[in-house]
């Protein structure tokens, strides 16, 4: 991919190309990849987010700034979302708390913007004249625990915890919401995607009073020289290139007026489908990082799940989607970023790290292409280039 708008075209059957796209949580680590992605396909960002970027965020070392008009607010604010959506015509909604120990110590403020705000965001969605299409993304952890087998899409919601209960309400919400979405001619639809894996993620443990992710304090200690202490490593999960989940969003968005795609949820997972082990996930970061230093085992986390795997054959099928990368090579682009991201100074500059974003998005698109993934192709939505 590239940040030259023109060549937009080719992407996602051009569906972006010169389109006015909202993404809420646009500073987060999903939302930063997605407005890159998004400008590569041509499109106008506007982003929303609560809090202003971090200096040293991923956002800010992209140079986004400059490029995507961010809007500084709440999703529950109901005028702020509907104004939103007076100037957008599709949306990705995406804010969230989303770090599952962090929700556990604040459910009120969890259920406000993880359920509430997923309802903001859809009374606005059917209040506009002007939004025809909105993608709601929750979480592979709305599924009940299974034991030994990957979950579909059509398995019983509602687990425990915070996190999932509170993404899981949402998405009785939109259910609510789709009668009238429909009858008002309005596209939608759901998106649980496994754990993300992808530089520009800061949340580790030192960072969020021990609500962070294990591939972040792998990277965050192997920076400092340090040994990585690894929390629950038996316990699996499907870890996915953040880059993949993204195109997997953006696919969806695209081809939402295909018939069994409106109103639908799709899973996005990894190859490796039955999961991966927390242990061998750090084994082969301390490996890919080089040197000789290796992770050791940190206190068990009190989790719902023990086991987490995906199967996406849904979104392989009807959407032409899969995941560009192996668990490895999704661990060196990760790592590549956290190298050049351990050089930023004190001062960082914004922009410092947009060559080697774009750089990464656009190894990922050739790896795609290579393997014919319908939105890496020119292929015009409905022909499908892979099944
Ligand atoms: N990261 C993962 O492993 C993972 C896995 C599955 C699903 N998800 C989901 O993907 C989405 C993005 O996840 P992420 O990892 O990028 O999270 P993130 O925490 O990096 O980003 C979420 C963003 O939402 C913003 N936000 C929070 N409350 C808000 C509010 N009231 N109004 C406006 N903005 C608000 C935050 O400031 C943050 O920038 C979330 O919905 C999350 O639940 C994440």
């Amino acid at each position: 991919m590239t940040a030259n708008h023109s060549s937009g075209a080719s992407l996602f059957g051009g569906y972006y190309q010169g389109r006015n796209v909202l993404v809420t949580g646009a500073v987060g680590v999903k939302g930063t990849w997605l407005c890159l992605a998004l400008e590569a396909a041509g499109a106008k960002v506007t982003g929303l987010d609560l809090r202003s970027p971090p200096p040293d965020s991923n956002f800010v070392l992209a140079g986004l700034g400059d490029s995507v008009r961010l809007v500084q607010g709440d999703i529950n604010d109901l005028g702020l979302m509907q104004d939103l959506l007076k100037e957008n015509d599709c949306f990705f909604h995406l804010a969230a708390l989303a770090l599952v120990h962090d929700c556990k110590a604040r459910p009120l403020e969890t259920y406000r913007v993880n359920t509430l705000g997923t309802a903001t965001v859809l009374e606005a969605f059917r209040l506009s004249s002007v939004a025809k299409r909105g993608l709601f993304v929750t979480t592979d952890k709305v599924y009940r625990p299974k034991a030994n087998d990957r979950w579909l899409e059509t398995d019983p919601l509602f687990s425990s915890g915070a996190y999932a209960i509170s993404k899981a309400c949402a998405e009785q919400v939109i259910e609510d919401y789709r009668q009238d979405l429909e009858v008002a001619g309005k596209h939608f639809g759901i998106a649980r995607a496994g754990n993300v894996l992808v530089g520009g993620d800061l949340n580790s443990s030192a960072r969020t009073n021990g609500a962070g992710r294990i591939f972040v304090d792998c990277f965050e200690a192997l920076i400092d020289g340090e040994s990585p202490r690894i929390f629950s490593p038996s316990y699996t999960r499907p870890y996915t290139y953040g880059l993949d989940i993204v195109t997997g969003y953006m696919t969806q968005l695209a081809r939402m007026d295909e018939s069994g795609i409106q109103g639908e949820a799709f899973n996005y997972g990894p190859h490796e489908q039955g999961g991966i082990a927390n242990a061998f996930l750090a084994t082969k970061i301390c490996e890919t990082w080089g040197g000789d230093i290796r992770w050791s085992g940190g206190p068990l986390r009190n989790e719902p799940y023990q086991t987490q795997a995906l199967n996406w054959d849904k979104a392989r099928l009807r959407l032409g989607w899969q995941p560009a990368y192996t668990l490895l090579e999704s661990i060196r682009d990760a790592a590549t970023w956290y190298r050049e991201w351990s050089k930023v100074g004190s001062v960082p500059t914004p922009g410092e790290l947009r060559g080697i974003d774009l750089g990464l998005l656009e190894r990922h698109a050739r790896a795609a292409k290579e393997l014919g993934i319908w939105w890496a192709t020119a292929a015009a939505p409905g022909g499908m280039t892979s099944s």
